[in-house]
């Protein structure tokens, strides 16, 4: 069972690497002019240029003709809440008025609003949602996912998002991470107790969640009103001991303390960085942590976007993601967060690609399998029309320019 890809015009993203890509490599972006590309099952089986191509289209099950379109891997989307009830546009209206992100979650809008919505809606019911998401996506490029919870605030609830991101997996066949984040914030019941909420994350959820073998990840809202540093090292701690490894949401709102606490108990990633000094940049410059940058939250928050070119010049390995959620992003489109970030943190384009690509992978540890085009790897790839160059593709933003998906060697 095999597939022939022809006449791609231009095949990027080839790359055999297996560590995060940093300063001069983030900028390098392999391809091949006029190639062809063959899948067996669901992986890449050869590639190479059009003249080196021995065999007939006969000789395949089945063929497609690129055309002269762009071939590149598609998107490992390293940051999403994926699962959520319903949607907050009230929110955002009231956002429009002037009030802001903060005051909001404050009068128990935000995270809470959605948490109450979410502990109201049955399982099933949360599956239909989050499928119609996933499909949205992937029809935009997105092959792998990682998937959050922390709507639930609640034991059952926290259980219930999670079972729906295994079954979103089982269902879709992608490779789908999942992360536990019960602490995402202090629920209303908890508000002057928050110690006893944190015993609830280390004492309950943890235990039942690692039993049913639940999640990969554990995360933690570090941030001035949610969690301090020192209980989001004791609550990553609970979680590793637990087998999760944690990656976190980090210097979003403010300068927290998110970045070193995360390298402190070896996150794999730290995520937002909206709010940077000197010494965060160095930290993360200097550790193994993936800092995961989310231009399109900061961008609907209407707050500065993450300090990209500080950071890639200091060496930091970093990934894009979308942070798909409905308070601080309602668009898990890879395709706009490529654009955000070429456009709003002058990310080059070759940059941009591989922070959503190959070093995505590598913030879910899956860069074996997935995040470039390589003989052996998962046939995830996005096929554009023929487009003048890569830089193209975020140039255009707001256009969709993908003519065809293929996720585990099938056409969509
Ligand atoms: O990643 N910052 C924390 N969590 C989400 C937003 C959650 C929400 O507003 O519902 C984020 O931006
Ligand atoms: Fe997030």
């Amino acid at each position: 069972m095999n597939l022939l890809l022809t006449n791609i015009g231009r095949l990027a993203g080839i790359r055999d690497a297996r560590a995060p890509l940093r300063g001069a490599a983030l900028a390098e972006l392999p391809a091949l002019e006029d190639a062809y590309l063959i899948i067996e099952d669901d992986r890449i089986a050869a590639f190479g240029p059009m003249s080196s191509l021995a065999q007939q289209p006969g000789a395949f099950r089945a063929h497609i003709d690129c055309c002269g379109g762009t071939v590149l891997p598609a998107w490992v989307d390293s940051h999403t809440h994926l699962v959520f009830a319903g949607s907050r546009e009230a929110e955002f209206v009231d956002k429009i008025r002037g009030v802001s992100y903060a005051e909001i979650a404050a009068r128990g809008g935000g995270i809470l609003n959605s948490a109450r919505l979410l502990n109201e809606t049955s399982e099933d019911e949360l599956f239909r949602q989050g499928w119609t998401r996933l499909q949205e996506l992937r029809r935009l490029g997105t092959g792998t996912i990682e998937i959050k919870s922390g709507y639930g605030l609640t034991v059952e609830g926290e259980l219930r998002m999670l079972r729906v991101a295994r079954r979103l997996r089982e269902k879709s066949g992608m490779p789908v991470r999942s992360t536990f984040l019960g602490a995402h914030s202090f629920p209303a019941e908890y508000r002057d107790d928050r110690e006893g909420y944190i015993r609830l994350i280390i004492e309950e959820m943890l235990p039942r969640i690692a039993a049913e073998g639940l999640a990969d990840y554990i995360d933690v809202f570090c941030e001035e009103n949610f969690f301090t540093p020192e209980q989001t090292i004791r609550i990553c701690t609970a979680g590793r001991a637990h087998g999760l490894k944690p990656r976190l949401h980090a210097n979003q709102l403010a300068v927290s303390g998110g970045v070193q606490a995360g390298i402190g108990v070896g996150a794999v990633s730290v995520d937002h960085l909206e709010s940077m000094d000197d010494a965060a940049i160095t930290a993360l410059a200097g550790s193994d942590t993936m800092g995961t940058l989310l231009p399109t939250a900061a961008f609907f928050l209407r707050m500065p976007f993450q300090p990209a070119r500080a950071l890639a010049d200091a060496g930091c390995a970093l990934a894009l993601a979308s942070d798909f959620n409905p308070g601080s992003s309602p668009s898990g489109n890879m395709n706009l967060v490529v654009s955000m970030a070429c456009i709003g943190m002058k990310l080059l384009p070759e940059e941009a690609i591989n922070a959503a690509t190959f070093n995505g992978a590598c913030a879910l540890e899956w860069q074996e399998q997935c995040g470039s085009i390589a003989v052996g790897k998962r046939a995830d790839l996005i096929l554009t029309r023929p487009i003048p160059s890569l830089a193209y593709l975020p140039y255009a933003f707001g256009s969709n320019l993908i003519e065809k998906v293929l996720l585990g060697g099938e056409p969509l």
